[in-house]
């Protein structure tokens, strides 16, 4: 009985943790190379920085996944969550992955929790002049 059930459990959590799986080795060769995970970004803001921005607009997975998914085939300077990451990397150019592709990576990160910079609070107090809420 508990074996069934332990087998149950691991079936469904299964799709869950390959999705993710393949989220993240997608994240790391589409995205990683401008968005870094740690240290000081020279070309796109850090990859915390950018998740934290598109989470606070788009709190619903759902929400937060479609942004992103429109945003890397079309950014648009005019609907930019980061303007003071537009002025000073430029804007994003847009990427031609495939939508299925990206929408595994929007789920991978909104799914993780990422680590914070350990620079990262001051800046954003100071760009947004308000505390950063976590
Ligand atoms: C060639 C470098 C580069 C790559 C590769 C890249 N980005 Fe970006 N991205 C940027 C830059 C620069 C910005 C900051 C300026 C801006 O927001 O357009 C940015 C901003 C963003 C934003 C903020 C959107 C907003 O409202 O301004 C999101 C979301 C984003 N990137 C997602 C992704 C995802 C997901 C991938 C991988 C599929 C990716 N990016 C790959 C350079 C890149």
């Amino acid at each position: 009985m508990q074996k069934a059930l332990s087998l149950g459990l691991l079936l469904f959590l299964m799709p869950s943790v390959q999705a993710s799986e393949e989220g993240k080795a997608l994240f790391e060769s589409l995205c990683m190379s401008c968005h870094i995970v740690s240290g000081r970004p020279s070309v796109a803001p850090p990859v915390f920085g950018m998740k934290n921005h598109v989470i606070q607009a788009y709190p619903r997975r759902e929400d937060f996944i479609n942004y992103i998914v429109q945003w890397v085939n079309n950014p648009d300077a005019s609907r930019t969550l980061m303007p003071g990451a537009v002025r000073r990397f430029g804007l994003m150019p847009a990427l031609p992955y495939p939508e299925e592709q990206v929408r595994k990576v929007a789920a991978f990160l909104y799914d993780t929790e990422l680590r914070m910079p350990g620079w990262y609070r001051q800046h954003y107090e100071a760009e947004h002049g308000q505390p950063l809420k976590q």
